[in-house]
């Protein structure tokens, strides 16, 4: 239980339809550091514990149910989705979650927004305590901005108490010089709530319910309303237009660096590196200019990311090098080096100071420890054994049209440059392959496979057919010189 005594409800605003981002997607579904804005303001408010969590959803409201079920699911607790079939404003909003509520209810209810994706638990528990510790009846969580254009600006008395707040277009100029904001963040009592809600009307310039409108009924029926400041207004900075996303985006960015640097992580270049929220760094990992480390991404001790890399779900390995590549789902172990110029894709797993070096592919491929795909290679669907070397310009053929087949390579195999191993196929252990072989029969242990045409050499053609070019005049002069021996066929 967090201190200030028990919230029975919390409530997250998202059914606006976000016009001023002018998009297709649901405002609240836009990404920030990987998660959708309303994923940050729902975790924010499950840390409190509440014992009930209900989210208000109308606008795009499939799309955002169904991400609110991989949210409850993540987090192991329910998250409720109350439907708010016409936006009648945000006072309608949280009406229409009480519906789904226990009749009755009582205690406190924390009402926040879908669109303030950087406000923490943290200061959504220092809002209760002190709507406790005060005995208000509600009470708006409150910033100073330098910039209040277009939120609602929080009115005093001369004696500095709260006697409501109006809307950036409701208000006088007067009034809209006032700088200290309300976050759209309050905590209620209930039954107070309830009562306050049904008397609200639609009396301004949007001709909609307002949640903000309930602190001035509160306050004019006698009963104590209060605010609690918020010394960051990064914290409570809401997004209504794609200018505020990206600036958002970058301060929880900044400070996403800042806590790894502080955890001993050499960022190089802060302003050209971008975390999602779910990467975990550990000490002396080095961050090179131009680096993306997107959702589900682990780097070990020491590993060097970068510079220009993008990697999204993967696991880095202590020690690992990864240089100018691009990579997803894939399994960097210990000491292993990547790049540069690599496309790590899904089921990719590098093995211990294994190699996946320059034009290089992988896709559902393992590598053995100390195993090399140095350059220019495809490798979808495939194993190599231990201290395997590929050639360079390697095909594994794994797709005949309709299936995938997998190829399997040995231990300690030397396969020779510009092959192609047509899957399902397997090379043994310690076995050699020539260069340009198109493998098609597995190739026993120890053997050296042969599969081209064997060279043959037509002396004289170039004088015959091409006379007069310069290859002509000169292969005439190679023969005067040295008397040039054709060279012999190897192998
Ligand atoms: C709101 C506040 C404003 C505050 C600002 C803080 C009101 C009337 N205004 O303004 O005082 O400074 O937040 O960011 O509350 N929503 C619904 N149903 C609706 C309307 C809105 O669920 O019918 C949701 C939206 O999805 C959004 C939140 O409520 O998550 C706030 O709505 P929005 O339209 O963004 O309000 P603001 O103009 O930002
Ligand atoms: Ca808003």
């Amino acid at each position: 239980m967090l201190p200030g005594g028990s919230l029975t409800t919390a409530v997250v605003l998202a059914a606006g339809e976000g016009t001023r981002m002018h998009s297709a997607i649901p405002k609240v579904l836009h990404p920030l550091a990987g998660r959708p804005l309303v994923e940050h303001a729902v975790r924010a408010a499950a840390g409190l514990a509440p014992e009930h969590l209900v989210v208000v959803i109308g606008h795009g409201r499939d799309a955002v149910e169904v991400h609110l079920r991989t949210v409850a699911a993540a987090l192991g607790r329910e998250v409720r989705a109350a439907v708010q079939a016409q936006r009648r404003g945000t006072g309608d909003a949280v009406r229409v979650a009480l519906e789904v509520l226990p009749v009755g209810l009582s205690g406190t209810v924390l009402v926040s927004c879908g669109d303030v994706p950087l406000l923490d638990t943290g200061t959504l528990a220092g809002l209760i305590a002190e709507h406790h510790r005060a005995g208000h009846t509600v009470t708006t969580l409150t910033a100073m901005v330098e910039d209040p254009t277009g939120y609602g600006r929080v009115l005093r008395d001369r004696s500095g108490g709260v006697t409501g707040i109006v809307e950036h277009r409701d208000a006088t100029a007067a009034q809209r010089a006032i700088h200290e904001i309300n976050s759209g963040v309050f905590a209620f009592d209930a039954e107070v709530l309830r009562d306050a809600l049904g008397r609200l009307g639609p009396s301004n310039s949007q001709g909609e319910l307002y949640l903000t409108d309930v602190l001035g009924v509160v306050r004019a029926s006698g009963l104590s309303v209060g605010a609690h400041p918020c010394p960051d207004p990064w914290l409570v900075a809401g997004v209504n237009d794609r200018v505020q996303l990206a600036a958002v985006g970058a301060e929880c960015n900044r400070r996403l660096l800042e806590h790894w640097m502080r955890a001993g992580v050499t960022v190089v270049d802060p302003a050209s590196v971008w975390l999602d929220v779910e990467v975990q760094l550990a000490p002396d990992v080095v961050l090179h200019p131009g680096v993306q480390l997107l959702a589900g991404t682990t780097v070990g001790p020491g590993a060097a990311i970068g510079p220009d890399s993008t990697l999204s779900g993967c696991t880095v390995g202590a020690g690992a090098t990864v240089v100018r590549t691009h990579a997803l789902g894939a399994v960097v172990a210990e000491g292993a080096q990547i790049g540069p110029f690599a496309y790590l894709r899904p089921g990719s797993r590098v093995g211990e100071r294994a190699k996946v070096g320059t034009f290089v592919e992988t896709k559902n491929a393992q590598l053995g420890p100390g195993a090399k795909v140095p350059h220019l290679s495809y490798v979808g669907d495939a194993t190599i054994g231990a201290g395997s070397n590929i050639g360079a310009a390697t095909v594994f053929v794994n797709y005949d049209g309709v299936t995938k087949h997998h190829t399997t390579v040995g231990a300690h195999t030397r396969t020779g440059a510009d092959n192609m191993f047509v899957a399902p196929v397997a090379i043994g252990d310690g076995a050699y392959t020539a260069a340009g072989s198109v493998i098609t029969q597995d190739v026993p242990p120890g053997a050296l496979a042969v599969a081209r045409g064997r060279q043959r050499n037509i002396e004289g053609w170039v004088a015959r057919r091409r006379p007069g070019t310069p290859a002509a005049h000169a292969a005439a002069q190679a023969q005067q010189t040295d008397g040039a021996q054709p060279r012999q066929e190897r192998a």
